[in-house]
């Protein structure tokens, strides 16, 4: 069998960009060192000192981790050095980076990321992930990043992707051209081409969402979530509920085997948890790729604009039709 790697494969699909110089394929590159550089921590996190919190709070007011700590450097140093962007925003930190290096600030893109995703399953081995998001920069080359580079909307990404860190450890990323999945090969420490054009299935009949927040989500949601438990044989219903409680794992399995993802707003934190540009964004870019649909419960995730670095929104992805039904319950029952 013949084994195509990752960067075997961003090399052939470089084509797919006219005039394109290959700084992109080198920015993927150097995301994927930086992939196998966290995955050797998070295979070794229960032998190491790196399970368990920090003393630190991030931007967003939570624990960081350890990893959360290690994974942001990690990211920071190989997009920094590797001279592809001029600048990176991420869920760690309050204010976005402008790189002021001779090679970051002729570079053409931008980058955010959640750099560890799932932290709550750090120290419990369960599948953690990283998140990226990559803009074309707005402001002119030559110049120090500015915070323009950092608002655009969703559906000016030219490439997106994820890592997990599961049972095996994967790659998955979009440059607007179908979807990818690569495989970590450890004896040869390379991600390779496993998972070819992934797309969603069309329907599925599985659910995932954090039902702890029910009482406090809206009518809609609640009434969405009902209908999944309710018993209908035609519609194949009560459907299954899997909730893993990483973004990243729940949407990978939910692209595998078909399933719609739900993190809404609830009383407390109306605009719900996830954050649009680190988390949202990027996987609603994947998902569209894949066939799918990633909604805040009335609008296309990717044409919000973006006000604000670490904004948060509702959010509702998965396979067109289980994402038009849940908007379906919103439309009719939260005014
Ligand atoms: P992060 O670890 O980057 O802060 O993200 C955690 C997110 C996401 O991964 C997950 O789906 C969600 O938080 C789980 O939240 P609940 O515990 O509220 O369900
Ligand atoms: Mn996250
Ligand atoms: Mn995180």
């Amino acid at each position: 069998m013949s084994m195509v790697t990752l960067n075997e494969f961003i090399m052939e699909r470089q084509a797919d960009f006219p005039f394109a110089s290959g700084d992109l394929s080198r920015l993927l590159a150097d995301i994927s060192i930086a992939a196998k550089i966290i995955n050797h921590k998070v295979n070794k996190a229960g032998l190491q000192d790196i399970l368990g919190a920090e003393s630190t709070t991030n931007i967003q007011g939570e624990t960081q981790m350890k990893l959360d700590v290690f994974s942001d450097q990690a990211l920071l140093n190989a997009v920094k050095w590797g001279g592809q962007v001029c600048g990176a925003g991420s869920e760690e930190n309050e204010k976005y980076f402008a790189f002021d290096l001779e090679h970051c600030r002729k570079a053409k893109y931008v980058i955010l990321f959640d750099p560890l995703d799932g932290s709550s399953n750090i120290d419990v081995n369960v599948s953690i992930g990283t998140i990226f998001s990559i803009h074309r920069r707005k402001s002119s080359l030559g110049d120090l990043a500015n915070v323009n580079d950092f608002l655009q909307k969703g559906s000016d990404q030219v490439a997106a992707g994820y890592v997990i860190y599961g049972s095996s450890t994967m790659l998955v990323y979009t440059t607007g051209h179908g979807v990818n999945g690569f495989t970590l090969e450890p004896s040869i420490g390379e991600f390779c081409l496993s998972h070819a054009d992934m797309k969603f299935p069309e329907t599925s009949t599985m659910y995932s969402i954090n039902e702890g927040n029910m009482a406090s989500c809206s009518k809609g949601v609640q009434a969405y979530v009902n209908y999944c438990k309710s018993v209908d044989k035609k519609n194949n219903l009560p459907y299954t509920a899997r909730y893993i409680g990483s973004l990243v794992a729940d949407f990978h399995r939910n692209l595998i085997k078909g399933g719609i993802y739900i993190y809404p707003g609830t009383k407390k934190n109306t605009e719900g948890k996830l954050r649009l540009q680190y988390e949202c964004n990027p996987l609603a870019f994947i998902a569209e790729q894949a066939g799918g649909k990633a909604s805040d419960g009335k609008n296309r995730i990717l044409d919000i604009q973006p006000k604000d670095l670490h904004q948060r929104t509702p959010f509702f992805i998965g396979p067109v039709k289980m994402v038009e039904k849940v908007e379906e319950f919103i439309r009719e029952l939260d005014i």
